[in-house]
């Protein structure tokens, strides 16, 4: 009933004609997959050229970040319409490296995340706890609050306009990754936050992805879990042949 998502963030990676070459291989690679939605995350200055890649393919664009103000002085930002006029259909919004380094707070977030869901594009929402908060067990009331900072104003139907990636931070390029037990135990009680919140339908629609070391060797057993419809993929997206390896997760 969820269509999958495996999705790659190439974060600071591939000058513009590097970009091309991975996006071509990627659109070469999977010319008949249907099973899931393959969406890319290049960097702004390559996403122009990706698109021309792979117009008229299956795979999605999507940027890494965006403001919420539609224009303005904000020197280094982008907007929502710079996106979509680049043939941008997605953003991720509050990935951990964004919360960490450059002080994305569940208040930026929701303002991004408000913004976007009244535009074309789908947002990708990062939430995940770092290790001292799963160590000390307290990851669920983190979660729950990264949950209810950033999906603050949402409706049922606005719900619909987002896709959430759960991403421990302890997970993330460290070669960690969580077990496929530890992550649906995770989904699963964001999914049921969501149906408390919004309503059971609207809850059971929402892609739920797994991100933090997600690699072709592990992306099967977590697709088995019910509550994961997907993965946010970094290091090993970086490749065509390690990426269309996790596509092809069910083969
Ligand atoms: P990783 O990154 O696959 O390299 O752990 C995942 C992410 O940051 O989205």
């Amino acid at each position: 009933m969820r269509t999958p998502v495996i999705a790659g963030n190439w974060k600071m990676h591939k000058t513009t004609g590097e970009a091309r070459a991975l996006a071509r291989a990627i659109r070469e690679g999977m010319s008949e997959t249907d099973h899931c939605q393959v969406v890319v995350a290049p960097p702004y200055t390559a996403l122009a050229a990706v698109a021309e890649e792979i117009r008229s393919s299956r795979v999605f664009l999507a940027a890494q970040n965006v403001h919420w103000e539609p224009k303005g002085a904000f020197t280094g930002e982008v907007s929502i319409a710079m996106l979509e006029e680049l043939g941008c259909g997605m953003a991720i919004i509050g990935h951990s490296e964004r919360r960490q380094y450059f002080a994305e707070t569940d208040e930026t977030v929701n303002r991004k995340v408000r913004a976007v869901v009244q535009s074309q594009l789908q947002a990708i929402v990062c939430i995940g706890e770092t290790l001292p908060q799963r160590e000390s067990g307290s990851y669920h009331q983190v979660i729950t609050q990264q949950l209810a900072g950033g999906l603050a104003g949402l409706t049922h139907q606005t719900l619909l306009r987002i896709i959430l990636a759960y991403e421990p931070v302890w997970a993330i390029g460290t070669g960690r990754t969580a077990s496929p037990e530890t992550a649906q135990e995770v989904h699963g009680s964001i999914r049921d936050w969501l149906s408390q919140k919004f309503g059971r339908e609207a809850a059971q629609q929402v892609r739920i992805l797994y991100g933090g070391s997600v690699k072709p060797d592990n992306i099967a057993d977590l697709m088995r879990q019910p509550d994961i419809d997907g993965a946010l993929v970094g290091g090993a997206c970086l490749e065509a042949e390690s990426f269309l390896r996790i596509v092809r997760f069910n083969s």
